[in-house]
């Protein structure tokens, strides 16, 4: 195991009801602007329940963060806080409305312009901010990553900022997800976990444990969010797994893998496709392509996860891997690109930003434009 601090200050609010706590939570001499999406708020009965906790409490709102956040929205955002002198950001939605309200938290101290502050990649002063999250996905509600798009440029980058205070969640917020949303809420938390988990073996048996244990429970759950999505206890599990999977819990001393996110970005930046059904095409390419650097974390995860015990090395291997994207498909997810209307053309742009970008991804350095190439083409 590698060395490693691990500090993770967000208060985590979770269970029915549990919005009431803004109240409380929120300093009561806070200068708020309270920020959304397109609405889903309103009809889940979130958006009532936060006017209703934030009776006391002055505040503005700013509505329009767009799922994959751009910069040009955002920006407008920054100047309304400037403008109004906002010292608190309280973001109601989906990992956008997360990810937006953190380069604003940022940007309202900054005097430049906000784009610079996602290329410098790092943590900046912001700030406090807290989240009602409502979207099991990102884990944004408990990490201080976010990925802001620019829209002008077709561009897609993630940066650090600072964790939110507090995110409350409530699993009944999740019950107005249409299918799509969960399916690709579910192959994204399944993804964060395997790009900790699928690297170098034999690092951390609790990290490699408290995987299995998140991709088990979407496995064991996905069929019955399909059956019901009203289930709260399993639409309790659903939301914890977001969180678990992305707020550095299971990565403790560990190397990490990434690619697929980074070569996800692209698809999304480029074809507008959403964040987590990227990944579901991208990820089973990325273990064709490089199974045999991960072969031996590919065999304990057919066993452990997937049950695969019997035959050579190359067979567990290579039916781990179709399990994967079984699963996936079982959600409803298309797992090709060309299914999804994408073609040679846009591998080739991707590699040309991968070469520029000097891209070398993934827990070993090794996932360079050429072997992007490799991954995309094997998912055609
Ligand atoms: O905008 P509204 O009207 O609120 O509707 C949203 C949006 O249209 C809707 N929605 C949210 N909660 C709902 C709901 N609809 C019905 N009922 C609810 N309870 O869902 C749509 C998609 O929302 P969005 O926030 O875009 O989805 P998600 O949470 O998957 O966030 C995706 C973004 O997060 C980034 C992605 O790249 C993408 O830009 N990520 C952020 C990460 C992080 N901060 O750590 C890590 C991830 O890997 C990911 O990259
Ligand atoms: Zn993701």
């Amino acid at each position: 195991m590698n060395n490693f601090t691990f500090h993770n200050p967000t208060r985590l609010v979770f269970g029915k009801g549990q919005i009431t706590q803004l109240s409380t939570l929120i300093p009561s001499e806070a200068n708020i602007m309270v920020t959304y999406g397109g609405g889903s708020v309103k009809k889940n009965g979130v958006y009532d329940q936060v006017v209703a906790a934030l009776s006391n409490h002055k505040y503005i709102e700013f509505w329009g963060i767009e799922p994959n956040p751009t910069v040009e929205t955002l920006r407008k955002a920054i100047a309304k806080g400037k403008e109004n002198k906002i010292d608190f950001l309280l973001a109601v939605g989906g990992g956008s409305v997360l990810d937006g309200t953190k380069l604003i938290a940022s940007g309202i101290l900054y005097e430049g312009d906000a784009w610079d502050l996602v290329l410098k990649g790092g943590y900046g002063e912001a700030i406090p901010f807290a989240s009602v999250m409502t979207l099991p996905a990102t884990g944004s509600e408990m990490n201080s990553g976010a990925v802001i798009s620019r829209a002008e440029t077709k561009e897609k980058y993630g940066f650090f900022n600072t964790f939110p205070s507090f995110s409350i969640l409530d699993p009944e917020s999740t019950f107005t997800l249409s299918p799509y949303q969960i399916a690709c809420g579910v192959a994204d938390i399944f993804i964060h976990v395997v790009e900790q988990y699928m690297t170098t073996p034999r690092q951390s048996r609790i990290m490699d444990r408290w995987a299995e244990g998140i991709l088990l429970t979407l496995i064991e759950i996905a069929p019955k969010i399909k059956a019901n999505q009203h289930d709260y206890d399993v639409m309790a599990d659903y939301m914890l797994s977001a969180t678990m999977a992305l707020n550095g819990f299971i990565g403790m001393g560990i190397s990490q893998d990434w690619a697929t996110h980074m070569i996800g970005h692209e698809l999304t930046a480029l074809h507008g496709i959403t964040h987590g059904h990227t990944l579901s095409i991208v990820y089973p390419g990325t273990l064709r392509t490089l199974k045999e650097q991960k072969s031996e974390k590919i065999l304990q995860y057919a066993g452990r996860v997937w049950g695969i015990t019997e035959g050579s090395d190359d067979e567990r291997i290579n039916r781990a891997i179709e399990s994967t994207e079984k699963f996936f498909r079982s959600l409803g997810l298309l797992t090709r690109l060309t299914e999804n209307g994408v073609g040679e053309e846009t591998i080739d742009k991707i590699v040309e930003r991968f070469n520029k970008a000097g891209a070398a991804y993934g827990e070993k350095g090794n996932v360079t434009g050429d072997v992007a190439k490799q991954i995309l083409q094997s998912s055609l």
